[in-house]
């Protein structure tokens, strides 16, 4: 962070291409410094291609959270879960996305291109970067992900 403002790593498929740029550039309007994984057009990719390489940068702590767009959010939410303690979210409300954030201390927020207008994206994004980790019961909670009690 070597000019004061954080880094957030931010991928799509190409079905997110278009949010992607829009979220970008709402990035750099907060204050952040927006690290663009791609791709940079429409041609048809593999989601989890895009979504390894950030959810490896949560996972070794490089930065503190990231971004990632595919046409539902799920394919993309799989792939980057599967790094132990990546926390990605699936919000497709404000709502959904403060409660991510509050309740499950969300890491990388996954947004469902196909699913939202630029408008309701940037807001989703807003809130989601916003919204601290409410802690308390949670916490023990959050914790449990990944160690699971014995059954
Ligand atoms: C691509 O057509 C689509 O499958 C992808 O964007 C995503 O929705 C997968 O979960």
């Amino acid at each position: 962070m070597p000019d004061g403002r954080e880094v957030v790593p931010i991928a799509s498929d190409h079905a997110g291409v278009h949010l992607k740029a829009a979220l970008v550039a709402e990035l750099e309007r907060l204050g952040f410094e927006p690290l663009d994984l791609g791709p940079a057009d429409e041609a048809s990719v593999d989601y989890p291609d895009f979504a390894h390489p950030l959810a490896a940068r949560v996972e070794r702590g490089e930065v503190r959270r990231g971004v990632l767009l595919c046409g539902t959010g799920l394919g993309m939410s799989y792939a980057a879960n599967r790094h132990p303690g990546v926390r990605a979210s699936v919000a497709w409300t404000a709502e959904v996305a403060q409660l991510a954030r509050e309740h499950n201390d969300s890491n990388v927020l996954v947004l469902p291109a196909r699913f939202v207008t630029d408008e309701l994206g940037r807001e989703i994004l807003r809130t989601w970067l916003a919204t601290p980790f409410a802690g308390g019961r949670h916490e023990r909670r959050v914790a449990k992900i990944d160690s699971p009690e014995p059954a």
